[in-house]
């Protein structure tokens, strides 16, 4: 049978927990920041030279970067990936995507026909406009801002951008 004394005690013990939790959760949270981080995003990375896309063919390029947090400074990595395809005609003109898929975050390859682009973790699929072609992602994949340098062979250049997964808005992570 438990007392009265015993009653408040337990009340004590359990209300010092609660608030010990709540202090902790976010404590946690803030040291483990830098390390959820995965790298910088937002600018021009250049990929390539216009002469080597082949026109209506998609290609996959790496981002590679080194990271930094408060604490370590990591050797070079992946952080991420781009597709490029170069539209035929004379004019320079080149459609690139984040490799990064908007259901959940996987990357996104090609199909079996290497005539659609398709995310192996969920099976959803995507013309190589970036339309959805079946109902798996949220959205579309997510067009990246081109430019080219001035010159007779100009270099391919990206905003290399990460957006938020399951959304059906494209919107950039922060
Ligand atoms: S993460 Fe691509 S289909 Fe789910």
């Amino acid at each position: 049978m438990l007392t009265r004394r015993d009653f408040y005690r337990f009340l004590s013990i359990a209300g010092g927990n609660a608030i010990a939790l709540a202090l902790a959760v976010p404590g946690v949270r803030y040291l483990l920041d830098p390390l959820t981080k995965k790298g910088q995003t937002g600018s021009f990375r250049t990929l390539t030279r216009l002469s080597q896309l082949e026109p209506g063919k998609p290609q996959a390029f790496p981002i590679i970067e080194a990271r930094q947090d408060a604490w370590v400074k990591y050797p070079k990595e992946p952080v991420g990936s781009v597709w490029l395809i170069r539209q035929p005609g004379d004019k320079p003109v080149v459609l690139a995507f984040s490799g990064e898929c908007p259901h959940l975050g996987c990357a996104v390859g090609l199909s079996a026909d290497q005539k659609s682009f398709f995310c192996p973790c969920h099976t959803s699929s995507f013309g190589f406009d970036g339309s959805m072609q079946n109902k798996v992602p949220p959205r579309g994949m997510d067009h990246l801002q081109v430019e080219f340098t001035k010159e007779a062979d100009p270099q391919v250049q990206v905003m290399f951008e990460r957006f938020q997964t399951q959304s059906t808005e494209r919107k950039p992570l922060v």
